[in-house]
């Protein structure tokens, strides 16, 4: 098969080093791609949204399946495009079944309607704001809010303060997040810890991938601003079998079943942002595409050979392919470029990559110049994986290659996994 793998980020990277092990993936290109991508296939410069152009280029390379990294293109309709017109298969769901991710209130309406533990909430539109501003000095301790649709990482605001919630809500339905905050929602505050689950689906059957945990914040302790995500573990210790038996009892197989029974088009990757409260996991959010950095610990445990699951969406057989896990943890540390995730530098050199031993380099925010050197283009630079039966040796691999690659102003979290040991 000839693929061609949208996106540009360490998530990018990672899936294209696995698909390119495979004996079924024959021509892999990646739009647009980076340093680590270049490696594994052919780079293209196409714009991922310019949805004729990629139609095009399919066309001129005999393209069988696109695989879609992030969200944006199956919020816009990717999927919908090319099943309208061409036969080229799609890995990603419908534009409608996307809003999963891209609209909060479908989601919460989603869980709603198929028993699907989540925190409870409230929708406000303009019109509703004096009810908000109520609802608001009702609640007792941190109040949630949730801009609808999907606000560059930056939708969601916890405040503890009745005076400064109300504020906020004011804003974001004065059109703080423009149309993404048009609507909100207010949702009760779950005090737990986070994991994410991820699971493929032709939207009737669905095979798990490996589970995950991932840092957001850019401090250690996690304090700070939130990130795309500053490191990852896998698997999470404290999700033992009875939480897991929940987690598919309760909501993996009840969304599987629900877009199912809602017809809804989705051949692709679910992910389950999930919280634990006392011992009964709920629903944070719904991603309709895999994590970054989750997907540079989940796709090096694959054992299997990927192609084949993702061949399988599109015939029937996703029920029958083996999906096979490595029992061996992995940890990715992120690399990101000094001042992240406010202003910071693009252009630095990047060295010592190819001696970090041991370990996986999956670049991100990272360009090959004019010159053949690998330089940084973006916050995330490269995400560092390692492997060993132990979470603890995995990180120390880590963190022993994070301390040989340099680049200027190069910052990494140094206590990645630090609330899951003991
Ligand atoms: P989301 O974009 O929905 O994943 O939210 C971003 C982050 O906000 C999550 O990863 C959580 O850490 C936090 N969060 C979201 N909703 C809640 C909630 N209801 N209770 C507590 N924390 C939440
Ligand atoms: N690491 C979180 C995300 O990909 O949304």
């Amino acid at each position: 098969m000839n693929i061609l793998l949208l996106g540009s980020g360490g998530r990018e990277h990672a899936l294209a080093w696995k698909m390119e092990q495979s004996d079924q993936c024959d021509k892999l290109f990646i739009a647009p791609g980076n340093a680590g991508t270049k490696r594994c296939g052919t780079n293209v410069a196409l714009n991922i949204k310019d949805f004729p152009a990629i139609h095009e280029f399919c066309s001129q390379e005999q393209i069988d399946m696109i695989v879609v990294g992030p969200e944006e293109p199956l919020v816009l309709g990717v999927q919908d495009y090319f099943k309208k017109h061409s036969d080229i298969k799609v890995v990603g769901p419908s534009a409608e079944a996307a809003q999963l991710e891209g609209s909060k209130a479908y989601a919460k309406e989603f869980m709603l309607r198929h028993h699907i533990p989540t925190a409870g909430y409230k929708e406000f539109n303009p019109s509703t704001l004096q009810e908000g501003i109520d609802f608001i000095a009702s609640i007792e301790g941190p109040v949630v809010l949730k801009a609808d649709g999907i606000a560059a990482g930056k939708g969601v605001v916890i405040l503890e303060d009745t005076a400064a919630a109300q504020a906020e809500l004011t804003a974001m339905l004065g059109g703080k997040f423009g149309q993404a905050s048009e609507r909100v929602i207010i949702e009760e505050f779950l005090d737990g810890i986070e994991f994410s689950m991820f699971a493929i689906t032709d939207g009737k059957d669905y095979q798990l991938l490996p589970i995950a945990k991932d840092y957001k914040r850019i401090g250690e302790g996690d304090q700070g601003l939130n990130t795309g995500g500053m490191g990852a573990i896998s698997p999470v210790p404290f999700v033992d079998a009875t939480l897991m038996q929940k987690v598919k009892e309760r909501i993996i197989e009840p969304t599987i079943a629900g877009l199912h029974k809602e017809n809804l088009d989705y051949k692709g990757f679910v992910f389950f942002g999930l919280i634990q409260v006392g011992n009964d996991p709920f629903v944070i959010e719904y991603n309709c595409r895999m994590g970054d950095p989750e997907t540079e610990v989940v796709i090096p445990r694959l054992d299997s050979d990927l192609m084949p699951v993702l061949a399988s969406l599109f015939n029937g057989t996703l029920a029958q392919q083996s999906v096979k896990i490595n029992p061996h943890y992995a940890t990715t540390v992120m690399m990101v470029s000094g001042g992240y995730p406010e202003a910071y530098e693009k252009g630095k050199e990047i060295n010592g990559v190819d001696s970090a031993e041991g370990s996986l380099p999956f670049f991100a925010g990272a360009q090959e110049n004019e010159t053949g050197q690998i330089v940084t283009s973006g916050g995330r630079v490269l995400a560092v994986t390692s492997m060993a039966p132990s979470m603890s040796e995995a990180l120390a691999t880590s963190y022993k290659n994070a301390e040989k690659i340099s680049f200027d102003k190069k910052h990494y979290r140094k206590d990645i996994g630090f609330d899951l040991e003991g």
